[in-house]
């Protein structure tokens, strides 16, 4: 069994954990929201949400994380032993292990669409666009080659251990990724649809915003920070006694915020510089309609949407690349640690099982497309359940395990790292864990549950 080992540096750690929230979610999820929501006024209600609810959960991950140098599973045991508290930990995991096999399906699309940018695919002026894409879903070998090249990419990074692959290849990626939104964004100036693109981003509305409206700004903020599925506890196990926790969660949602508005920033002037095209959410956005959009939004300079596309889609892989680290890096430190095995061996487990539930994944876009259960296929039916159900619920659990269950001295020392860090955010971050977090969540939760059933 490998030693604990932690993150060299505070940069590294920051970059590790702002690449598990940076994901798929922050690029096509985000700005539609905003568009469909108010603008502005959804993005300020968001940022309430990041605050008031993402951000102490964060920092109760992190305290979890750090105090037990542990993965989720065996820190829910050390702090609550024979209680069933470790229920949130069996959860964390399990859902980290589900999402990173229906993941790694779209990360593998990602792939294939940077590579078909590149190879002038995309750009050939007479494609069928959403023939291209239906496709490619519905050929079991073209999108399995893909899931496994990009599984493979994933695991020759994890098996490398924390500091060589996860955070060596962070600290490369997330700047990466960074650059690539900055030169995106600057290319958007020239397109024709700025201004009607940044006016549907950022024009409040605030006649739109409703309850459900907020209950999906804070589904939003949950899903995208990555918070309560096992992967910021166990990054948090490799901080090291001097990285300041609420600093570190501050920083991270910053920057995940930053991608996705800068997302919109993106997608919206491209948009709306081509007539008669919808803004349609998910995957219809990010496979059929972009890249026909960007290959005719610079209208006279054809080579730009080349660029721009291959860009886009190297950016998406990215984004992807980072968060999949962390849920194999989630699951594997469980391995590892539980079964006494050598980091190579638990990684080569981990990505093995979660290939093969990957392959039902990606054959439910084509040959097992009328495999359902309760209507959705495999695909859907892991992500609804892992988002809709495990998520919220693991997130209700972590907040009452840390606001009301554990030690308040153990809570404080972590967040004040020992008293070297002002005591002044620690009752504040205690009485949004105790009441705000709970409540709010548990109100999303129950309306997720009922619009599910009312389908
Ligand atoms: N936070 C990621 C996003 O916004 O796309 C999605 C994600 C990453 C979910 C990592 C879960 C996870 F463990």
């Amino acid at each position: 069994m490998e030693k604990h080992v932690n993150f060299g540096s505070r940069m590294g750690a920051i970059f590790a954990a702002a690449g598990s929230a940076v994901g798929l979610g922050n690029i096509w999820r985000f700005p539609m929201l905003v568009g469909d929501n108010g603008g502005a006024a959804f993005i300020l209600i968001y940022i309430m949400c990041i605050l008031l609810v993402g951000i102490p959960i964060m920092v109760g991950e992190f305290v979890i994380g750090r105090h037990t140098q542990s993965n989720m599973i065996d820190a829910f045991r050390q702090l609550a032993p024979g209680k069933w508290w470790r229920i949130i930990g069996v959860m964390g995991i399990g859902v980290a292990f589900i999402i990173l096999s229906y993941y790694l399906v779209v990360s593998g699309w990602t792939l294939y669409y940077a590579y078909s940018s590149f190879s002038g695919a995309l750009s050939n002026p007479d494609c069928d666009y959403g023939a291209f894409f239906g496709d490619y879903v519905a050929n079991p070998w073209l999108s399995l080659i893909s899931a496994v090249v990009f599984m493979l990419m994933t695991h020759l990074i994890i098996i490398r251990g924390v500091q060589e692959g996860i955070e060596k290849c962070s600290k490369i990626l997330m700047p990466m990724l960074l650059l690539i939104i900055g030169i995106l964004v600057v290319c958007t100036f020239s397109m024709p649809g700025i201004n009607e693109g940044l006016t549907f981003l950022l024009k409040p509305d605030f006649s739109k915003l409703n309850f459900s409206v907020i209950l999906a700004a804070m589904g939003q903020a949950f899903y995208s920070l990555s918070v309560a599925m096992g992967c910021l506890c166990t990054y948090a196990s490799y901080f090291n006694k001097n990285t300041r926790l609420v600093s570190s969660a501050l920083s991270v949602s910053s920057i995940d915020t930053l991608v996705a508005i800068l997302s919109g920033f993106i997608i919206f002037p491209a948009v709306f510089s081509v007539p008669h095209v919808e803004a349609n959410a998910g995957p219809g956005l990010v496979f059929q309609t972009l890249p026909y959009v960007f290959n005719m939004a610079f209208g006279n300079i054809p080579i730009l949407g080349y660029i721009f596309s291959g860009l886009f889609y190297v950016l998406l892989f990215l984004a992807a690349l980072t968060s999949a680290i962390s849920l194999h890096e989630a699951v594997t430190a469980y391995v590892l640690q539980n079964w006494k095995m050598s980091r190579k061996k638990a990684s080569t487990i981990v990505s093995a099982c979660a290939m093969t539930l990957g392959i039902f994944c990606c054959l439910s876009f084509g040959v097992l497309s009328h495999w359902t259960i309760f209507g959705l296929t495999i695909f859907d039916l892991f992500d609804t359940v892992s988002s809709n159900i495990i998520l919220p619920l693991g997130g209700v659990l972590l907040a009452l395990f840390v606001g009301w269950y554990l030690n308040r001295e153990l809570v404080r020392q972590e967040i004040t790292n020992n008293g070297e860090v002002s005591q002044r955010i620690f009752p504040i971050i205690i009485f949004l864990l105790r009441w705000v977090a709970p409540i709010a969540i548990l109100s999303m939760f129950i309306k997720g549950l009922i619009e599910m059933f009312n389908k």
